[in-house]
């Protein structure tokens, strides 16, 4: 049975029922569920499957030990459906491999490709009825089945909600190779639930020397000293109208679709030993591009919870679950730590 535990003063915990999600009352969706009626739950978690915590005081994250069907079931008899902006998924990738680190493992074993791939369907499947209209489905995979991924995905969201794929790529040592050159990205296949979602615009940081270097153009200083290059409206008109290079420094760069983030290595400080922990870096990015403020997000294998300290250091409530133990108590313990810094 997990223990119950809040951080957090009881101003704090009035506030966690004021923006917890709703309880399906008012849903029309109850109407169609009248036989379920009885079972329905205020937001005070009676399950013992479930720990609350408010890890920064005010936004909450919800931990579920069990399956991801046993969650489903979970939201299902006490949330409104349509509550997540951004399911994050990060599956087992078909490696065939059993994944084992110094705290923590799981299983990455299948009969053969079509016994995953079914699987991995029936778990798609599963979350669509939580997410939100203008939310996204993120599926984190690799070469070994990424590109049957992709085709189920657009299967089961629609070709016509898919919206990108985004390539994680890290570096690490290398080998030379006669048969496979190194591979050092994973993907990220994103999923709109439909026309209604729209990212919250993420930028890099721009180095004024390097874009500079881009551009290839003479820089020229105006008046006051403001450093300035021309910009261009097609053909012919190529000194069309003044950049100034500090607004465009001020403002950053806009990302695209190939995000260079370090993998987390054996001495990163961030490391909590269990197997194929995601980087902070990468979830944070994911979660602003995908979210909004006091938005919900929801991570059905969340492993060692990366997802939700994430979604929490980003003002993000979060739900997460796993059926393995030890992803719950490093979780636990993640979130903790960010209460106390
Ligand atoms: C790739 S790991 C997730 C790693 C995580 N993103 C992190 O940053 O640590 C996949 C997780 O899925 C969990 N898992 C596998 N099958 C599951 C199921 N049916 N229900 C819930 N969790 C499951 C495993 O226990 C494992 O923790």
């Amino acid at each position: 049975m997990q223990e119950q535990i809040e951080f957090g003063n009881d101003e704090t915990k009035s506030h966690q029922s004021n923006t917890s999600p709703q309880p399906r009352e008012e849903s029309a969706f109850i109407g169609q569920q009248s036989a379920r009626i009885g079972k329905l739950l205020s937001d005070d978690d009676i399950s013992p499957q479930v720990t609350t915590l408010l890890p920064d005081g005010s936004h909450i994250a919800k931990l579920f030990h069990g399956s991801a069907q046993d969650q489903c079931d979970h939201l299902l008899s006490h949330y409104a459906p349509q509550q997540f902006r951004m399911i994050y998924w990060d599956p087992p990738f078909f490696t065939g491999r059993h994944h084992q680190a110094e705290r923590g493992e799981f299983s990455d074993e299948w009969p053969n490709l079509s016994t995953y791939l079914a699987w991995i369907k029936s778990h798609m499947e599963l979350w669509i009825p939580y997410l939100a209209e203008n939310g996204f489905l993120v599926v984190h995979c690799d070469w070994h089945a990424g590109h049957y991924i992709k085709v189920i995905g657009d299967e089961v969201m629609g070709w016509d909600n898919f919206r990108n794929e985004v390539i994680w790529h890290y570096t690490g040592r290398r080998q030379s190779a006669r048969l496979r050159i190194n591979s050092k990205h994973d993907t990220l296949f994103i999923w709109a639930k439909s026309a209604a979602a729209t990212f919250t615009p993420v930028f890099d940081p721009w180095d004024r020397d390097e874009y500079v270097r881009m551009k290839k153009q003479v820089v020229h200083r105006d008046e006051e000293g403001h450093e300035w290059i021309w910009g261009h409206r097609g053909k012919g008109q190529s000194h069309a109208y003044r950049i100034y290079l500090e607004e465009v420094v001020g403002r950053g760069r806009a990302i695209d679709s190939v995000w260079d983030i370090p993998i987390i290595n054996t001495s990163a400080k961030e490391r909590v030993g269990y197997p194929t922990q995601k980087p902070f870096q990468l979830m944070a990015r994911l979660t602003e591009l995908c979210t909004e403020p006091e938005d919900w997000v929801w991570d059905p294998m969340m492993g060692s919870g990366t997802t939700l300290v994430a979604a929490i250091s980003k003002g993000r409530h979060a739900f997460g679950g796993d059926s393995n133990a030890e992803a719950l108590r490093l979780t636990q313990m993640r979130l903790g730590d960010l209460s106390n810094s």
